[in-house]
């Protein structure tokens, strides 16, 4: 899959075996400001064990960076998230990008395949990652022939060539123990500006550095007493503090611990301040963590959803109590609109004690013939890489019996997030049922209990009831706890609560003011390409004052109908697509990265 950077000359890339830390640190020294190191692979079936010397082996490179240092590490995750705390304090943490795996591990039946590893990027200087614009080509679906996303009327707001590129890597595979040139040339494309000259590749495959495994024992308090709940414990909501709230159920009783915590990025809840310096939020954390751990049994999964970067301290906490079991990369689908877009979120994965043999991964399949609102997502079978998500086109290859499903693996990118959905109620930040689906799905049976302790909406609880398992969800909102009963009892009623609606929504997930519902009277894209007219006129992005003197229309309308001036000018910023594939890729063929021979230094200087 190719990729095309504008306005970038791409970095020269030096590469150099690394054979020993003074090397590495040496280097690092004589390097100018683009650096790449690769950390050593696991082995098959190693994958919950940690190198080594880590801390020795990065303590003194950040300060040999100049300046304008931008660092990338390749690693295994249990790895990556040890460099962090060593760079962190020295170093700006820029991106966790996780890049698909060609070959695909597995592990046995206690945790899903890993299907991909990270490349952690920092920076020395303090602004974003200063990085080429860069887009990824579309794929195109092999039924349909159209965009594997569906852009529906938002064509002419979109590139010709393809999307920004995002923090999820999925259009090339690598191996971490293979060729990776493929990943180092987008790199040394992406990085090919001002002041770069070169990349620096540090190998240090050739390490020699143990893997030792992570030892977690939960706390000596923890009783090894399993607990069963009665009926009238479990399927119910309560209404309060996730703290107290969990205080009341007994240790070892649960069997799926769930958490997608308010991400403290200062969203806009009810009844919630959103907005606690760092060092609150993670003792908080560890503190609901902690109770998560208790009441769940051994062998039992708990599962924490954030963002990359907190998810690395979370990982860093869990280690302690649980066992590491999967670090689910979920591609939520975003359209990525600035440089490099974070579109992703880590489903951290932890069982207490030794993990049992996932349910999702083992039992025969269910027939859940209860679940009227689900027609085709098989939820542990995924799509596989390549098709499109288009309703019609779904139906299609049902009709042509077209197998378009996968194997389940650590990298998810067929669920959608809610975000402008008619199935969304007021929450500003529900899940997407079918995560929920799926995450129940694989980590518990019928009859099993299921534990939210930020229920919101009550998306958790409400697909755990509608897929027979008992449930317990915690909200602190008065608001959200009773949207999700409304919605439990609408289940009871026989109706989907995930069903789509039409409902006039207040809480957004985006900081962008919501625009009033109106009926427009020129559509907004016949506006768009208005603006796009004038700036062809102008040889540049008009103002205000000029779409006044040049639009046919009046500039009420895009007053009116337009959260921004941004959002005016969408269509006269770029070319416009078509989600069929094109005869000929035209760009595409002469922007293709070639392969290139590395620059090998001799190790020794
Ligand atoms: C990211 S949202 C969860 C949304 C949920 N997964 C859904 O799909 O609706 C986090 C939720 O946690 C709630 N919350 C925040 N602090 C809490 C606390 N201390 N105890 C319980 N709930 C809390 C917020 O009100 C918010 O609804």
């Amino acid at each position: 899959m190719a990729h095309w950077t504008e306005d970038a000359k791409r970095l020269n890339i030096r590469y150099v075996s690394i054979k020993s830390k003074y090397e590495l640190t040496t280097e690092a020294s004589l390097s100018s400001d683009a650096c790449l190191i690769v950390l050593p692979p696991s082995g098959h079936h190693e994958y919950r064990l940690r190198l080594r010397g880590l801390n020795e082996l990065f303590s003194d490179l950040p300060i040999q960076l100049g300046p304008n240092a931008t660092l990338i590490v390749f690693g295994e995750i249990v790895d990556l998230v040890r460099v962090h705390t060593v760079l962190t304090p020295f170093m700006r943490y820029q991106h966790w990008i996780s890049i698909k795996r060609r070959t695909v591990k597995t592990n046995g039946d206690d945790s899903l395949p890993l299907h991909h590893f990270g490349a952690l990027v920092y920076t020395k200087y303090k602004s974003p990652l200063r990085h080429a614009k860069t887009r990824i080509e579309y794929t195109y679906c092999p039924v349909c022939d159209k965009t594997t996303k569906d852009y529906g009327g938002k064509k002419h707001t979109y590139h010709e060539y393809g999307t920004l590129i995002s923090d999820v890597w999925r259009d090339i595979a690598c191996d971490l123990e293979g060729d990776l040139t493929e990943v180092i040339v987008r790199f040394a494309d992406l990085l090919g500006v001002h002041p770069y000259e070169e990349l620096k590749v540090l190998d240090c495959r050739q390490l020699i550095l143990e893997r030792s495994s992570i030892l977690s024992k939960g706390p000596s308090t923890w009783s090894n007493v399993i607990n069963q709940l009665d009926d009238s414990q479990t399927n119910q909501l309560m209404f309060g503090d996730c703290l107290e709230k969990l205080k009341q159920i007994p240790d070892n009783s649960v069997d799926f611990a769930f958490a997608d915590p308010p991400y403290n990025l200062g969203k806009q809840y009810t009844g919630y301040y959103d907005d606690m310096t760092v060092t609150q939020y993670f003792d908080w954390c560890d503190r609901w963590i902690t109770e998560l751990a208790r009441i769940l049994r051994p062998g039992r999964t708990c599962v924490v959803l954030n963002i990359p970067l907190w998810a690395i301290r979370h990982f860093l906490y869990m280690e302690t109590i649980l066992t590491f079991q999967n670090w689910i990369v979920w591609d939520a689908l975003a359209f990525p609109v600035r440089l490099i877009m974070p579109s992703h979120y880590t489903i951290l994965c932890f069982s207490k004690g030794n993990p049992r043999q996932l349910p999702g991964l083992v039992d025969e399949p269910e027939i859940l013939d209860n679940l009227r609102p689900i027609h085709t997502h098989k939820f542990i079978e995924p799509l596989a890489e390549g098709f499109c998500l288009r309703l019609n086109c779904i139906n299609r290859r049902k009709q042509m019996d077209i197998d378009d499903r996968g194997p389940l693996t650590d990298l998810w990118w067929d669920i959608h997030r809610l975000k402008h959905n008619t199935r969304r109620v007021d929450h500003p930040c529900q899940l997407a049922p079918h995560l929920m689906y799926r995450l129940i799905s694989l980590f518990t049976r019928p009859g099993e209990l299921v534990v939210d302790c930020f229920n919101g909406a009550g998306t958790t609880t409400l697909a755990a009831a509608q897929l027979a398992r008992k449930h317990i969800g915690i909200e602190i909102s008065e608001d959200y706890h009773n949207m999700a009963l409304t919605r439990h009892l609408e289940i009871q009623s026989g109706v989907d609560p995930f069903r789509k609606a039409e409902r006039t929504l207040t809480a957004k997930n985006s900081p962008v003011p919501r625009m009033p519902k109106q009926r427009y009277v020129i559509p907004k894209k016949v506006l768009q390409l208005e603006v796009k007219r004038i700036a062809t006129l102008l040889g540049r992005l008009p103002s205000r004052e000029e779409v006044l003197q040049l639009s046919e229309y009046p500039t009420e309308y895009y007053d009116r109908y337009f959260a921004s001036w941004g959002e005016v000018c969408a269509a006269a910023r770029t070319t416009g697509m078509s989600e069929s594939r094109p005869v000929v890729l035209k760009q595409a063929v002469s922007k293709q990265p070639s392969l290139f021979d590395l620059e090998q230094i001799p190790s020794n200087k």
